[in-house]
């Protein structure tokens, strides 16, 4: 354990952290060691990671004191930020700059920075496709992790720019749902575009070859996906996989959906819309074979549910209350 070089993982807990915490405790022979980054060390994943064998460590990503003790004496850094959690962009760029602040601190060898691209380069600033949001972002947790890589400059530093996860189906509830008619749905303002998408755990796993990897990946950008699909493809993998039909995908327009009104209605409208106009770029910024250089065991869409799919099956079913 001692001449194992640390990792600390910021969100160990969550689904790109728990993947990477995963994906060294599952290679011991690797040479590198898990260092579980959590609020909440009594919370049941931190105790499941230390069990594994983890090094369970206490801090806030609010609280840049403590981030500097939770990575002293790390090889590595692995950072996230939830801006799920507040919604706010401001808030996750400070998180961000922590993070960097942190890991500086501690002279780490590399950091790898979970980030987005900024979707405002796709667009001009007077563009009215889609609002501007909290006063100066397209997508704001997109663009303001792009922001955030400024806060590692000079740090040895890989952008890993991650892709939308199918575990979203579950754990987003964006599954298609059973009607009264009995057919499935789901709507998005996509159109036919393909969505570059990933099986959550895979990003933790690339990460950890990054680490691996080291000196060739720093200074780099890394855009990672497993498989890049439609609406519709999506829809028929998921009635063969599940065996429901039909599955109909609603390719409804974005001001519609922004205005459907649920929180963050406008972000993932504005997230979605610019997937689906700029579907060229997108998929540009991101190599699936890459990805699988990096893990060779990387899922494809059908691996991933056949998986998951008690899970995704079960977002389908209408909530109870609904059925009433
Ligand atoms: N869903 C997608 O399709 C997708 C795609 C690309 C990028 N992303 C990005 O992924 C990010 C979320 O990552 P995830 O999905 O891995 O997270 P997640 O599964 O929702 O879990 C959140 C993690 O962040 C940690 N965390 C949150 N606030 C913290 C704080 N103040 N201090 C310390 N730790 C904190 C939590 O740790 P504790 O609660 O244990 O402290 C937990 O481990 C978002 O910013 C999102 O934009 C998502």
């Amino acid at each position: 354990m001692a001449d194992k070089k640390v990792i600390a993982v910021v969100g160990s807990t969550g689904s790109q952290g728990s993947g990477l915490a995963n994906a060294i405790l599952d290679d011991p022979s690797g040479g590198f060691a898990a260092r579980a980054v959590t609020r909440d060390p009594s919370k049941d994943k931190a105790k499941a990671l230390a069990a594994k064998g983890a090094e369970v460590v206490k801090a806030d990503l609010d609280d840049v004191e403590s981030l500097k003790k939770a990575f002293a004496g790390a090889y590595g850094v692995y950072g996230v930020t939830n801006f799920w959690e507040h919604f706010s962009g401001e808030k996750e760029k400070q998180q961000a700059k922590n993070i960097a602040e942190a890991a500086k601190a501690a002279g780490v060898k590399h950091v790898i920075w979970s980030t987005l691209e900024d979707t405002r380069t796709l667009m001009k600033p007077d563009d009215k496709r889609m609002p501007m949001l909290q006063g100066k972002y397209r997508v704001p947790h997109f663009d303001a992790k792009a922001e955030a890589n400024a806060y590692f400059s000079g740090l040895p530093v890989t952008y890993l720019v991650t892709s939308f996860y199918w575990d979203n189906l579950y754990l987003f509830g964006l599954a298609p749902k059973k009607g009264d008619d009995g057919a499935y749905s789901w709507t998005f303002p996509m159109g036919t575009a393909k969505l570059p998408g990933i099986a959550a755990e895979d990003i933790g796993k690339v990460a950890y070859s990054i680490f691996k990897a080291g000196q060739p990946y720093i200074g780099k950008t890394v855009g990672i996906a497993g498989e890049s699909l439609s609406f519709d493809e999506m829809s028929q993998k998921l009635s063969k996989g599940l065996g429901i039909s039909p599955v109909k995908f609603n390719a409804v327009d974005a001001d519609v959906f922004r205005g459907f009104g649920f929180p963050g209605a406008d972000e993932y409208g504005n997230m979605f819309q610019t997937y689906r106009d700029f579907e060229k770029e997108v998929n540009g910024a991101r190599s699936i074979d890459q990805t699988r250089q990096l893990n060779p065991q990387l899922q494809s869409f059908d691996q991933w549910l056949a998986k998951n799919k008690s899970k995704v099956a079960a977002e389908t079913q209408p909530a109870p209350a609904a059925k009433a």
